[in-house]
Protein backbone atom coordinates (compact mmCIF):
# COMPACT_ATOMS: atom_id res chain seq x y z
CA UNK A 1 0.00 0.00 0.00
CA UNK A 2 0.85 3.36 -1.21
CA UNK A 3 0.81 5.67 2.19
CA UNK A 4 1.58 9.28 1.98
CA UNK A 5 1.25 11.71 5.45
CA UNK A 6 -2.22 9.46 5.97
CA UNK A 7 -3.05 9.03 3.37
CA UNK A 8 -3.03 5.90 0.81
CA UNK A 9 -4.28 5.13 -2.55
CA UNK A 10 -3.06 2.50 -5.07
CA UNK A 11 -1.16 -1.22 -3.92
CA UNK A 12 2.13 -0.80 -5.39
CA UNK A 13 4.84 1.71 -6.37
CA UNK A 14 6.16 2.63 -9.55
CA UNK A 15 2.79 3.45 -10.91
CA UNK A 16 3.61 5.61 -13.92
CA UNK A 17 5.72 2.63 -15.72
CA UNK A 18 2.44 0.42 -15.13
CA UNK A 19 0.79 3.07 -17.26
CA UNK A 20 3.00 3.53 -19.58
CA UNK A 21 3.08 -0.40 -20.19
CA UNK A 22 -0.25 -0.32 -20.17
CA UNK A 23 -1.15 2.50 -22.56
CA UNK A 24 2.04 0.10 -24.74
CA UNK A 25 4.73 3.13 -24.57
CA UNK A 26 8.16 3.39 -23.58
CA UNK A 27 8.11 5.59 -20.59
CA UNK A 28 11.97 6.74 -20.60
CA UNK A 29 11.27 7.76 -24.42
CA UNK A 30 7.87 9.68 -23.15
CA UNK A 31 9.64 11.70 -20.36
CA UNK A 32 12.78 12.49 -22.31
CA UNK A 33 12.64 15.81 -22.80
CA UNK A 34 14.54 16.24 -25.71
CA UNK A 35 12.27 14.04 -27.42
CA UNK A 36 10.32 16.49 -29.47
CA UNK A 37 8.28 14.18 -31.54
CA UNK A 38 5.29 16.81 -32.42
CA UNK A 39 1.95 14.71 -33.20
CA UNK A 40 0.67 13.70 -29.81
CA UNK A 41 -0.04 9.89 -29.20
CA UNK A 42 -3.78 10.38 -27.29
CA UNK A 43 -5.83 13.50 -26.33
CA UNK A 44 -7.06 13.96 -23.29
CA UNK A 45 -10.32 12.67 -23.88
CA UNK A 46 -8.81 8.68 -24.52
CA UNK A 47 -7.70 8.62 -21.14
CA UNK A 48 -11.30 9.79 -19.68
CA UNK A 49 -12.47 6.19 -18.81
CA UNK A 50 -10.06 6.20 -16.28
CA UNK A 51 -8.34 9.53 -15.01
CA UNK A 52 -10.93 11.57 -13.06
CA UNK A 53 -10.62 9.79 -9.37
CA UNK A 54 -14.09 11.20 -8.65
CA UNK A 55 -17.92 10.04 -8.59
CA UNK A 56 -19.97 10.91 -12.03
CA UNK A 57 -16.16 11.14 -13.68
CA UNK A 58 -15.59 13.53 -16.42
CA UNK A 59 -19.20 14.33 -16.72
CA UNK A 60 -18.88 16.18 -12.96
CA UNK A 61 -15.86 17.75 -14.06
CA UNK A 62 -17.62 18.89 -17.57
CA UNK A 63 -20.58 20.43 -14.89
CA UNK A 64 -18.41 22.08 -12.79
CA UNK A 65 -16.56 23.75 -15.80
CA UNK A 66 -19.47 25.07 -16.72
CA UNK A 67 -18.67 27.76 -14.04
CA UNK A 68 -15.33 28.46 -14.94
CA UNK A 69 -14.34 31.80 -16.74
CA UNK A 70 -10.20 31.40 -17.57
CA UNK A 71 -8.78 33.82 -20.41
CA UNK A 72 -5.50 33.57 -21.81
CA UNK A 73 -3.05 34.31 -19.18
CA UNK A 74 -5.09 33.50 -16.35
CA UNK A 75 -3.91 30.57 -14.20
CA UNK A 76 -5.86 28.02 -12.44
CA UNK A 77 -5.19 25.69 -9.55
CA UNK A 78 -6.02 22.22 -9.32
CA UNK A 79 -5.50 20.86 -5.80
CA UNK A 80 -5.30 17.17 -4.97
CA UNK A 81 -5.17 17.10 -9.22
CA UNK A 82 -4.39 13.00 -8.92
CA UNK A 83 -3.72 11.78 -12.00
CA UNK A 84 -4.42 14.80 -13.97
CA UNK A 85 -7.95 13.97 -15.84
CA UNK A 86 -9.23 16.81 -14.37
CA UNK A 87 -6.14 19.29 -15.35
CA UNK A 88 -6.36 17.94 -18.55
CA UNK A 89 -9.76 18.61 -19.28
CA UNK A 90 -9.48 22.27 -18.10
CA UNK A 91 -6.33 22.47 -20.44
CA UNK A 92 -7.77 21.15 -23.43
CA UNK A 93 -10.98 23.49 -23.18
CA UNK A 94 -9.95 26.34 -21.97
CA UNK A 95 -6.70 28.65 -22.71
CA UNK A 96 -5.97 29.24 -19.19
CA UNK A 97 -2.35 27.94 -17.89
CA UNK A 98 -2.99 25.39 -15.32
CA UNK A 99 -1.12 23.60 -12.07
CA UNK A 100 -1.42 20.76 -9.92
CA UNK A 101 -0.94 20.00 -6.83
CA UNK A 102 -1.02 16.34 -5.49
CA UNK A 103 0.71 14.71 -2.07
CA UNK A 104 0.66 11.17 -3.18
CA UNK A 105 4.37 11.38 -6.08
CA UNK A 106 2.71 8.18 -7.66
CA UNK A 107 -0.42 9.89 -9.09
CA UNK A 108 2.47 13.19 -9.77
CA UNK A 109 4.30 11.30 -11.73
CA UNK A 110 1.71 9.28 -13.74
CA UNK A 111 -0.25 13.01 -14.27
CA UNK A 112 3.22 14.36 -15.72
CA UNK A 113 3.36 11.22 -18.10
CA UNK A 114 -0.02 11.54 -19.30
CA UNK A 115 -0.15 15.00 -19.77
CA UNK A 116 3.35 14.58 -22.08
CA UNK A 117 1.15 11.88 -23.85
CA UNK A 118 -1.34 13.85 -24.94
CA UNK A 119 0.95 17.00 -25.54
CA UNK A 120 -0.28 19.58 -22.71
CA UNK A 121 2.70 19.08 -21.02
CA UNK A 122 3.57 22.92 -21.66
CA UNK A 123 0.38 24.02 -20.30
CA UNK A 124 -0.26 21.98 -16.87
CA UNK A 125 2.74 22.30 -14.48
CA UNK A 126 2.47 19.55 -11.82
CA UNK A 127 3.97 19.53 -8.52
CA UNK A 128 4.15 17.05 -5.66
CA UNK A 129 3.18 18.70 -2.66
CA UNK A 130 1.21 19.45 0.28
CA UNK A 131 -2.03 21.30 -0.13
CA UNK A 132 -1.93 22.29 3.77
CA UNK A 133 1.50 24.36 2.83
CA UNK A 134 1.90 24.72 -0.53
CA UNK A 135 5.01 26.64 -2.70
CA UNK A 136 2.59 29.06 -4.48
CA UNK A 137 2.80 33.34 -3.64
CA UNK A 138 -0.16 34.78 -2.07
CA UNK A 139 -2.60 36.45 -4.18
CA UNK A 140 -1.22 34.34 -7.55
CA UNK A 141 -3.94 32.45 -9.12
CA UNK A 142 -7.12 33.53 -11.08
CA UNK A 143 -9.01 30.07 -10.08
CA UNK A 144 -8.27 26.75 -7.47
CA UNK A 145 -10.69 23.82 -8.26
CA UNK A 146 -10.73 20.85 -6.36
CA UNK A 147 -12.73 17.57 -6.37
CA UNK A 148 -12.98 15.06 -3.84
CA UNK A 149 -10.03 15.78 -2.38
CA UNK A 150 -11.06 17.76 1.31
CA UNK A 151 -12.12 14.97 3.11
CA UNK A 152 -8.78 13.57 2.60
CA UNK A 153 -7.58 16.30 4.34
CA UNK A 154 -7.86 16.93 8.77
CA UNK A 155 -7.25 20.45 9.09
CA UNK A 156 -9.83 21.84 7.39
CA UNK A 157 -8.63 25.69 8.18
CA UNK A 158 -5.46 25.36 7.05
CA UNK A 159 -6.65 24.10 3.89
CA UNK A 160 -8.80 26.58 2.94
CA UNK A 161 -6.98 29.71 4.47
CA UNK A 162 -4.00 28.06 1.63
CA UNK A 163 -6.82 28.31 -0.91
CA UNK A 164 -7.63 31.94 0.59
CA UNK A 165 -3.82 32.62 0.21
CA UNK A 166 -2.77 31.91 -3.39
CA UNK A 167 -6.52 33.61 -4.66
CA UNK A 168 -6.27 36.61 -6.16
CA UNK A 169 -8.58 39.08 -4.57
CA UNK A 170 -12.06 38.26 -7.00
CA UNK A 171 -10.57 35.14 -7.72
CA UNK A 172 -12.87 32.44 -8.00
CA UNK A 173 -12.60 28.66 -5.70
CA UNK A 174 -14.64 25.77 -7.68
CA UNK A 175 -15.00 22.34 -5.72
CA UNK A 176 -16.90 19.22 -6.10
CA UNK A 177 -16.41 17.64 -2.72
CA UNK A 178 -18.12 14.91 -0.32
CA UNK A 179 -19.59 16.10 3.31
CA UNK A 180 -21.53 14.58 5.66
CA UNK A 181 -24.87 15.28 5.30
CA UNK A 182 -25.72 18.60 7.25
CA UNK A 183 -29.40 16.58 8.72
CA UNK A 184 -27.20 14.17 10.59
CA UNK A 185 -27.22 15.09 13.97
CA UNK A 186 -24.38 13.34 16.10
CA UNK A 187 -20.89 11.70 15.18
CA UNK A 188 -22.57 8.21 15.92
CA UNK A 189 -25.02 8.77 12.85
CA UNK A 190 -21.87 10.52 10.81
CA UNK A 191 -19.77 7.07 11.28
CA UNK A 192 -19.73 5.95 7.20
CA UNK A 193 -19.44 2.48 6.40
CA UNK A 194 -15.58 1.62 5.74
CA UNK A 195 -13.48 1.08 3.28
CA UNK A 196 -14.87 3.83 0.77
CA UNK A 197 -12.50 5.28 -1.90
CA UNK A 198 -10.33 7.62 -0.30
CA UNK A 199 -10.46 5.60 2.95
CA UNK A 200 -9.77 2.15 4.79
CA UNK A 201 -9.33 3.09 7.69
CA UNK A 202 -11.49 6.09 10.13
CA UNK A 203 -7.82 8.00 10.81
CA UNK A 204 -8.18 8.23 6.77
CA UNK A 205 -11.98 9.84 6.51
CA UNK A 206 -12.11 13.74 6.83
CA UNK A 207 -15.70 14.26 6.15
CA UNK A 208 -17.57 16.98 8.22
CA UNK A 209 -20.63 18.75 7.42
CA UNK A 210 -21.24 20.99 4.49
CA UNK A 211 -22.51 23.49 6.91
CA UNK A 212 -18.84 23.35 8.83
CA UNK A 213 -17.34 24.10 5.50
CA UNK A 214 -19.67 26.80 4.92
CA UNK A 215 -19.09 28.76 7.91
CA UNK A 216 -15.35 28.02 7.55
CA UNK A 217 -15.28 30.09 3.97
CA UNK A 218 -17.81 32.78 5.25
CA UNK A 219 -15.18 33.35 8.15
CA UNK A 220 -12.25 33.24 5.69
CA UNK A 221 -14.35 36.66 3.86
CA UNK A 222 -15.72 34.08 0.32
CA UNK A 223 -18.61 34.89 -0.72
CA UNK A 224 -21.10 32.07 -1.58
CA UNK A 225 -22.40 32.30 -5.53
CA UNK A 226 -23.30 28.81 -5.80
CA UNK A 227 -24.12 25.67 -3.37
CA UNK A 228 -25.56 22.74 -5.54
CA UNK A 229 -26.19 19.46 -3.99
CA UNK A 230 -25.80 16.86 -6.51
CA UNK A 231 -26.36 13.42 -4.11
CA UNK A 232 -29.29 12.47 -6.12
CA UNK A 233 -27.77 12.07 -9.68
CA UNK A 234 -24.71 10.46 -7.52
CA UNK A 235 -26.39 8.72 -6.31
CA UNK A 236 -28.06 7.21 -9.45
CA UNK A 237 -25.15 7.42 -11.49
CA UNK A 238 -23.36 4.57 -8.87
CA UNK A 239 -26.35 2.23 -9.67
CA UNK A 240 -25.12 1.66 -13.02
CA UNK A 241 -21.47 1.89 -12.18
CA UNK A 242 -19.18 -1.13 -11.91
CA UNK A 243 -15.80 0.46 -11.67
CA UNK A 244 -14.59 -1.24 -14.76
CA UNK A 245 -13.30 0.83 -17.76
CA UNK A 246 -16.03 -0.87 -20.11
CA UNK A 247 -13.75 -0.64 -23.18
CA UNK A 248 -15.23 1.59 -25.03
CA UNK A 249 -11.83 2.33 -26.68
CA UNK A 250 -8.89 0.48 -27.37
CA UNK A 251 -7.57 1.23 -24.27
CA UNK A 252 -6.25 -1.72 -22.05
CA UNK A 253 -9.35 -2.85 -19.94
CA UNK A 254 -6.27 -2.87 -16.60
CA UNK A 255 -6.70 1.33 -16.60
CA UNK A 256 -9.12 1.09 -14.31
CA UNK A 257 -9.96 3.01 -10.82
CA UNK A 258 -8.29 -0.95 -9.13
CA UNK A 259 -4.97 0.13 -10.40
CA UNK A 260 -5.29 3.78 -9.02
CA UNK A 261 -7.16 3.06 -5.89
CA UNK A 262 -6.57 -0.25 -4.46
CA UNK A 263 -7.68 -4.11 -5.59
CA UNK A 264 -10.29 -3.80 -3.07
CA UNK A 265 -11.87 -0.98 -5.44
CA UNK A 266 -15.12 -3.30 -5.66
CA UNK A 267 -15.93 -2.87 -2.15
CA UNK A 268 -15.00 0.73 -1.53
CA UNK A 269 -17.01 1.67 -4.16
CA UNK A 270 -20.14 -0.37 -2.93
CA UNK A 271 -19.89 1.43 0.68
CA UNK A 272 -20.06 4.53 -1.04
CA UNK A 273 -23.01 3.57 -2.67
CA UNK A 274 -24.09 2.28 0.24
CA UNK A 275 -23.10 5.85 2.61
CA UNK A 276 -25.27 7.65 -0.59
CA UNK A 277 -28.12 5.35 0.12
CA UNK A 278 -28.03 5.95 3.80
CA UNK A 279 -27.86 9.57 3.56
CA UNK A 280 -24.73 9.90 5.00
CA UNK A 281 -23.06 12.03 2.90
CA UNK A 282 -23.89 14.74 0.52
CA UNK A 283 -22.34 15.75 -2.74
CA UNK A 284 -21.51 19.62 -3.17
CA UNK A 285 -20.76 21.51 -6.16
CA UNK A 286 -19.35 25.27 -4.96
CA UNK A 287 -18.43 28.18 -6.14
CA UNK A 288 -17.22 31.33 -3.62
CA UNK A 289 -15.25 34.12 -4.32
CA UNK A 290 -12.51 35.43 -2.54
CA UNK A 291 -13.89 38.99 -1.59
C1 LIG B 1 -10.13 10.89 -4.79
S1 LIG B 1 -8.62 11.54 -5.38
C2 LIG B 1 -9.21 12.81 -6.48
C3 LIG B 1 -8.19 13.18 -7.52
C4 LIG B 1 -8.63 14.25 -8.53
N1 LIG B 1 -9.08 15.45 -7.87
C5 LIG B 1 -9.72 13.74 -9.43
O1 LIG B 1 -10.87 14.10 -9.16
O2 LIG B 1 -9.43 13.00 -10.38
C6 LIG B 1 -8.06 12.53 -3.99
C7 LIG B 1 -6.69 13.13 -4.23
O3 LIG B 1 -6.36 14.03 -3.18
C8 LIG B 1 -4.97 13.92 -2.94
N2 LIG B 1 -4.69 14.47 -1.61
C9 LIG B 1 -5.13 14.03 -0.41
N3 LIG B 1 -4.66 14.80 0.58
C10 LIG B 1 -3.89 15.77 0.01
C11 LIG B 1 -3.13 16.85 0.50
N4 LIG B 1 -3.04 17.11 1.81
N5 LIG B 1 -2.48 17.62 -0.38
C12 LIG B 1 -2.55 17.37 -1.73
N6 LIG B 1 -3.25 16.35 -2.25
C13 LIG B 1 -3.91 15.56 -1.40
C14 LIG B 1 -4.72 12.42 -3.06
O4 LIG B 1 -3.37 12.11 -3.24
C15 LIG B 1 -5.58 12.10 -4.27
O5 LIG B 1 -4.88 12.25 -5.47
Amino acid sequence: MTEEQGIEYGDEGNLAKRVADLLRVDIATVNNDNNTSSKPLFSAKDFSVFDHLHSRGRAATQELSEYLSAHPGSELLDIGCGIGGPARFIAERFVCKVHGIDLTKDFCETAVLLNRLCGLDKRIQITHGDACDMPYDDNHFDTVWTQHTSMNIADKNAFYSEIKRVLKPGGTFLFHDIFSNDALQTDEERQIHLPVPWASRPEHNHLVPGEVIRDILKDLGFHREIWTDVTAETHLWFHNYNGANNGQNTLSKDLNPTLFIGRDFPERAKNLKKNLALNKISIIQGVFRKG
